[in-house]
């Protein structure tokens, strides 16, 4: 019991910008990767990947590699489906291929792996496999795939009479025909949102163990969600699921490309099993971006109904989603387009209608998530990019166009058309206050001026809401596992504590985030909570971390098993103090008892007695496990606006201002935020510039290296002035929302809005990402020349 001790009022709880305990490691060089895991006796596996989009396989001869000194094994499609496990499920409830046993869909699929004592020795091995295919006519266009006659791409699934993967609808059709009826006019965009990878710095790879002595299947793996892969393994191997530890270390960044399951693991734990020995699979760049999850590849046409005025009356879609050769989206099972049905975005717009269809065709699997809750990101862009051109249509200012339509703050929660229910938001002051900090009527002015004496500026406006947190269980679940998450709390007698949750970082600073959210609620300094993940044996089962889930979900957990402890910390307090539980009050990192200044016992003084002199009839010990189950999802947004000015002569367009106005509710570590802000801002900017991932007519992927698939540099990045505002999430206890993926769902638009709003005076509407100077030369020159 402390009589005389002052409260220590900092404890750096939510809202400190707390530098990230993490780093300490990572900037001696001391995170613990997949790759860095070197086991004894452990052997190197190298896959041998398709070289064609579409082929049959007649006859794979692996003796003269399995003859090279140093092979220990080749595995095959035939030698996997000797044990069932040639073909997988996917999170969409799909089925892929592990090892092409009959046919090959994609340039890079996975045919055979040579397991070696040394990783060259393997990758040499793999040039001497014999693989005698007989080519097939491959389809890479989605529209193609869906005319009649196409080429079968899924022909071994029993049923499946062409290229159709789903077809699916959300809104309400005659409600939105009705408003379209009603319209003074309709404004419309076709575009394609290109497809593009996540690219993270440390690529896709795993370490398998499978001891046979004890049965058990240890896996370290670049795993975004080691509990949910856990079952899978287990379901689709059939092996005990608690002999099976998924252990995933630091990881080199993960942006939606580490939540399916890669054939390389399976194929790793499978030979690891048959051979008696750990094996290593790690996978090249240029594997990585040919084979592994890509994102978005979504065409889109949208169709809005106005007034003249500019009152919004209703959103028309049609969206075709190219899905590669197997639907391996992650995404909650029971929306086919992810949560693209956000797409009414910001706006009060009382009708819409989505029609989605998604097509199989020779390109490699995937539609993750990459930054983004599912396809939120595209249907961002594609409200954004509209409502921009209703602008023009109508002669009204972009900027009031939207404030026009915005859903007011009186109005949440607000459901939208397509049955979300938004939380809480302020779209008004966030736009209002970036278009003061860029300074947007100057820029109006300077435009116009600019027009005038030949110089193009441009200034694009995004005003996106996202949807974060998957989610409630009743509506959110992946392969039927419902999307909760979960946090473990032990405090320890000297009042330290261990977090143990079941989401996973892969840089986002979860270890201090979350003992911040542990510091604001009981008062133990961030530095004294350890907070684990990553590994299945030590952590509760939750869904991982991807499209912002993280927070919203397992910060949520915490929260909430924090106060629990506090309750209990709060008999036992009074227990100490002899005093009435009634009567105490918490402050900061103590219970005080109320009126009586100095009689407190702190956090620390709980902790020690709660194992060492626990009131009578309670249990000994403070320590709880909470699963959350979201009520709602959280809605941050934000309003970016970008100032470009283009060189007529080549196209080349420079940004010269990017301003954004952030709201994520209550910011846990206003400086991670940041971090994530400025990082999604970057990656926002090269999907809009640069980032292509493409194939020819064969189906040979034009993209396989950093030569062809750009990333942004520091050199490229523009620079980002960033401001905040603050709307709390009312269900969550916190009041925090996601913000991991908000700054590249939201800003594509901005600087496609730029570049289009520079033009579009000349009559421009559209220029395709990536917008290279190429594109916008050529806009100019067809506007010119019409
Ligand atoms: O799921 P993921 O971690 O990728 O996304 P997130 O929940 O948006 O969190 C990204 C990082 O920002 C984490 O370290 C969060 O705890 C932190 N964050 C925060 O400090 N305040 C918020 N309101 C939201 C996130």
């Amino acid at each position: 019991m402390t009589e005389q001790a002052q409260p220590r009022k900092t404890v750096c709880g939510l809202g400190h910008s707390v530098k990230r305990k993490e780093d300490d490691r990572f900037l001696r060089g001391q995170g613990n990767y997949v790759d860095d895991v070197n086991l004894p006796r452990m052997l190197h596996m190298a896959i041998l990947r398709s070289p064609m989009a579409h082929a049959r396989i007649k006859s794979i001869d692996a003796e003269a590699a399995k003859a090279v000194p140093g092979v220990v094994a080749v595995v095959t499609g035939a030698d996997l489906a000797a044990h069932n496990l040639a073909w997988m499920p996917t999170l969409s409830g799909d089925t892929q291929a592990v090892f092409a046993t009959d046919k090959v869909r994609f340039q890079g699929q996975e045919v055979a792996a040579v397991i070696a004592e040394d990783p060259y020795v393997a990758y040499d091995a793999l040039d001497l496999i014999d693989v005698d295919y007989d080519m097939l006519e491959a389809v890479v266009d989605p529209f193609k795939a869906m005319a009649a006659g196409a080429p079968l791409i899924r022909d071994e699934k029993e049923g499946q009479k062409d290229n159709s993967v789903y077809h699916w609808e959300a809104g309400d059709k005659d409600a939105t025909e009705r408003a379209f009826a009603a319209a003074d006019k309709v404004v419309k965009l076709k575009t394609h949102y290109p497809r593009c990878h996540p690219s993270p710095l440390e690529t896709c790879g795993c370490v398998a163990d499978v001891n046979a002595g004890t049965g058990k299947v240890k896996i370290y793996m670049t795993s975004q969600a080691p509990h949910a892969h856990r079952t899978l393994f287990a379901l689709v191997a059939g092996l005990p699921e608690q002999n099976i530890q998924i252990i995933s270390p630091d990881i080199g960044g993960g942006f939606g490309n580490k939540v399916p399951i890669y054939p390389g693991y399976v194929a790793a734990t499978a030979a690891s099993l048959l051979i008696g020995r750990p094996v290593k699979w790690i996978e090249s760049r240029s594997e990585n971006l040919i084979s592994t999850g890509f994102a978005r590849d979504y065409h889109m046409e949208g169709e809005l109904a106005l007034k003249n005025d500019g009152q919004m009356l209703g959103l028309r879609v049609r969206l075709v989603s190219d899905q590669g050769a197997f639907f391996a989206d992650a995404q909650p099972s029971k929306f086919r387009a992810g949560l693209f049905h956000i797409v009414t975005g910001s706006y009060d717009l009382p009708a819409a209608h989505v029609v989605a269809d998604g097509v199989y065709t020779n390109k490699a699997p995937g539609g993750v998530a990459y930054r983004c809750s599912f396809r939120v990101t595209e249907a961002s862009y594609l409200i954004e990019r509209l409502v921009q051109n209703a602008a023009y249509e109508l002669d009204l200012d972009p900027a009031e166009l939207r404030l026009r339509n915005f859903i007011r703050p009186e109005q949440f929660p607000y459901k939208s058309a397509t049955g979300f229910v938004y939380d809480s938001g302020d779209y008004h002051t966030a736009l209002k206050l970036a278009l003061e900090k860029v300074g947007y009527e100057d820029l109006k002015r300077e435009k116009e001026a600019g027009r005038a004496a030949g110089k193009l500026i441009g200034v694009g406006i995004a005003s996106f809401t996202e949807v974060v947190g998957a989610g409630p269980a009743k509506d959110y679940d992946i392969v039927g596992l419902k999307m909760f998450d979960s946090a473990e709390l032990r405090v320890h007698p000297t009042g330290k504590a261990i977090l143990k949750i079941g989401v996973q970082t892969q840089g986002q600073g979860h270890e201090t985030t979350f003992a911040q959210i542990v510091a604001g609620e009981l008062g133990i300094p961030p530095e004294d909570v350890l907070v684990q993940h990553g590994d299945t044996d030590n952590t509760p089962y939750g869904l991982g971390t991807y499209a912002s889930r993280s927070t919203p979900t397992a910060g949520a957990a915490t929260a909430v098993i924090s106060r629990k402890l506090r309750e209990k910390a709060r008999k036992i307090a009074a227990h100490v103090l002899e005093a009435d539980a009634a009567d105490l009050e918490w402050d900061v990192d103590r219970f005080q008892v109320k009126g009586v200044p100095g009689k407190a016992c702190t956090i620390q003084e709980i902790a020690f007695a709660a194992y060492t002199n626990p009131p009578p009839g309670e249990e000994a010990g403070l320590e709880g496990v909470h699963y959350y189950d979201p009520p709602n999802m959280t809605y941050p947004f934000g309003s970016y606006v970008v100032v470009v000015e283009i060189d007529e002569g080549t196209g080349v367009w420079k940004v010269r201002r990017m301003v954004a106005v952030d709201d994520c509710g209550v910011r846990i570590n206003p400086m991670i935020v940041e971090g994530q802000i400025h990082g999604g801002l970057t990656e926002g900017y090269g999907i809009a510039a640069m980032q292509l991932i493409t194939f020819d007519d064969d189906g040979n992927c034009i993209g396989s290296t950093f030569m062809d698939y750009l990333l942004p540099t520091a050199w490229e990045t523009p620079k980002f002035e960033t401001f905040a505002t603050v709307t709390p999430s009312p269900h969550h206890p916190i009041g925090a929302k996601g913000v991991g993926e908000s700054a590249t769902v939201g800003s594509p638009a901005a600087y496609v809005n730029a570049v289009v709003d520079a033009l579009a005076h000349l009559g421009v509407r559209n220029v395709e990402m990536p917008v290279t100077s190429a594109k916008v030369w050529e806009a100019i020159r067809q506007a010119r020349a019409t």
